[in-house]
Parts: structure tokens; C-alpha cells; sequence
């Protein structure tokens, strides 16, 4: 018989988000995880402290901290979460420049080591980071995936079980377009338990609730005051992780490149897919509103504009 090998995951950036992601995707034991980071000692710190977080926790995945890209040899993922992170008063757009340089250079080095892997972005802005990987890498547009709308569509199911007081197990969401201001929360196509949120809580509400879950990011930003959110954000991009490793086809928002669909041509934006082993595996195309359609083409519209920035 032959011997079966653990899968094995990249994470680069051993920042908030990157160390809370390779936590999750160690603890759950489905893969190895190889941290990576510019800062010396970073990665090898956290990866040391997970390490050892083992024995308790009661997994055998092994987690290797390191600075050194020909670590991250033959992948299955990689999860990219290096850059610069928002200070209050930024809003996701301002970190362009910055994070556009570090995405191109740490991809172009994963995946020439991994050239099978699946790359999950993470960075922001995100939809035009996704642009930046996808050129940087030569991938196929199946694998590389942008991690955003599983995250607002948690901020929006937190909200919503809240607002009903009902628990967040029953609630289902959807959020759709480019990860900023212009997101689109579709009310319509969520429920509690099956139900129609517009049929279980007042339009008011559901307003509130909107609003909300747009500025969630900025909410945290403007709490925490020296960074921006990361407990949400390496929850949901383990769930795109999970969803590759087992092969799961859950149906949960990703942005991705949109060759036609939804009416748009050449753009990561937001929008239901099929995540599985092969990265994404299906955009599926849901009916809008003409309000709808119209706030999706705003927010693709201000994905453009970024994108043409780069
Ligand atoms: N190569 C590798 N790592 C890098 C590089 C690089 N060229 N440049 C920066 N990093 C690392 C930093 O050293 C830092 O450890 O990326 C990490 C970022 O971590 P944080 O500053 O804690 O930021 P975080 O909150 O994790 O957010 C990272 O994810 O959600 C998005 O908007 C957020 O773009 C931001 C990213």
C-alpha cells in the first residue's frame, strides 16, 4: 500500500489573519501548514507556538515556520494574507499601492514552487489583489480565488441572528459584488431556517442590518484602532480552505473572475460559486432584482475602477 501524505497548505503572512488561519487549518487536522513571512523569526515564532499548542489541542498536522519560499514546495493551497492591514480612516482602497507590490512578488514566488496549487486571496482590496495574483501566478482562473463574500456573508448572518434572536446555525446570507463599500447584501436570498429574512424581520431592520454588514470591516477598524478584523476573516477563508481540501462543493460566495456572467467581462467580483478540489468549480448565476442588478453593476463598476488603477 502506498504511503498517504498529508496535504499541505502555504500561508504567507504570519500577521493576524495569517496566524489565526494556519491555527484553524492546523487545528482541524486536514493539512500541514507552512507559514511564511518577510519579517524574520515571525513565522518561525508562531509556527513554534502552534507547534507546540498540538499536544493539548490533540492533532498531528505539522506547522513549519519560514522565510524561505522553496518551504512552500508543491502546495495544495495557498492562502495569501501578506500586506498591509487598514488604520481607522483608510478604507480598503488606500492599501492599493502598497499591498499590489507585496501580492505580485510573494505569489510569483509560491507558485512557480507549486504550480498545481490552488491560490486563496486574502489581501485587500480584494477583488483587485485577485487581478494581481491571478497575472503574478499564470494560474487558470479556477484556482485563484478570492475570500471575501463568505465573510460578509457571516458579518450579515451575525447581524441577522442577533436582530431576530434566533441562532446563527439557521441563518443563511448572501452577499454578492467587490469586497468595499459597494457590497451587496440580498436579503431576498436569505433566510432563518428556511424562511425569507424579508418575511421575518421589517424592512427597517433589514435596512440596519445592511448597513451594517457594509461597514462591518470599518467597525472593527474603528475599534481596534491599530489594524483591522482577523478572527472572521481566518474563519472564513478556513471555510473556502476546507471546502477545497475535502472536495466539498459547498455553495458560498467567492469573488471571482467573471468572463460574461452577471454582464461583466474581465472582473473579480463577488458571486455564488461551487468551491472544490479544483478550486472553483462552478459560478452559479441567481436572478436580480432590477434594484439588485443595479447595485451589483455599481459595486463592478467600482472594482473597474481600482483595477484599472493597478
Ligand atoms: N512577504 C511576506 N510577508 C509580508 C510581506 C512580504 N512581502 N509584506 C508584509 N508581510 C507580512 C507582514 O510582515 C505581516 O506579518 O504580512 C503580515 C500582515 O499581517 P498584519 O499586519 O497583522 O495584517 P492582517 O490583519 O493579518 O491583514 C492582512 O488581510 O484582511 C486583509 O486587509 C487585510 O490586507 C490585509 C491582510
Amino acid at each position: 500500500m502506498s504511503r498517504i501524505q498529508r496535504r499541505k497548505v502555504t500561508v504567507i503572512g504570519a500577521g493576524n489573519v495569517g496566524a489565526t488561519t494556519a491555527q484553524r487549518i492546523a487545528e482541524s487536522g486536514l493539512a500541514d501548514v507552512v507559514l511564511v513571512d518577510i519579517v524574520e523569526g515571525l513565522p518561525q515564532g508562531k509556527g513554534l507556538d502552534l507547534a507546540e499548542a498540538a499536544p493539548v489541542v490533540g492533532h498531528d498536522a505539522r506547522i513549519l515556520g519560514t522565510n524561505n519560499y522553496d518551504d512552500t514546495t508543491d502546495s495544495d493551497v495557498i492562502v495569501v494574507t501578506s500586506g498591509i492591514a487598514r488604520k481607522p480612516g483608510m478604507s480598503r482602497d488606500d492599501l492599493i499601492n502598497t499591498n499590489a507590490g507585496i501580492v505580485r512578488s510573494v505569489v510569483s514566488e509560491a507558485a512557480k514552487r507549486s504550480p498545481h496549487a490552488i491560490l486563496v486571496i486574502v489581501t485587500n482590496p480584494l477583488d483587485a489583489m485577485c487581478h494581481v495574483a491571478l497575472k503574478a501566478s499564470g494560474f487558470p482562473k479556477e484556482r485563484v480565488i478570492g475570500m471575501a463574500g463568505t465573510l460578509d456573508s457571516a458579518r450579515f448572518r451575525h447581524f441577522i441572528a442577533l436582530e431576530a434572536g434566533v441562532s446563527v446555525e439557521d441563518v443563511r446570507a448572501f452577499v454578492l459584488g467587490g469586497h468595499g463599500d459597494t457590497m451587496v447584501p440580498l436579503p431576498r436570498y436569505s433566510s432563518i431556517g428556511g424562511i425569507p429574512l424579508p418575511e421575518f424581520l421589517p424592512a427597517d431592520r433589514v435596512d440596519a442590518i445592511v448597513k451594517r454588514t457594509r461597514d462591518g470591516g470599518a467597525e472593527i477598524v474603528g475599534l481596534l484602532k491599530t489594524g483591522s478584523a482577523f478572527y472572521a476573516p481566518a474563519a472564513a477563508t478556513f471555510e473556502v480552505v476546507e471546502s477545497i481540501l475535502l472536495d466539498r462543493r459547498r455553495l458560498i460566495p467567492c469573488a471571482a473572475l467573471l468572463e460574461g456572467e452577471y454582464g461583466v467581462q474581465g472582473l473579480y467580483v463577488g458571486v455564488p460559486t461551487v468551491i472544490g478540489g479544483g478550486g472553483i468549480e462552478r459560478i452559479v448565476e441567481i436572478k436580480l432584482t432590477a434594484e439588485e442588478s443595479t447595485a451589483f453593476a455599481k459595486s463592478a463598476a467600482a472594482v473597474k475602477e481600482l483595477v484599472e488603477l493597478l
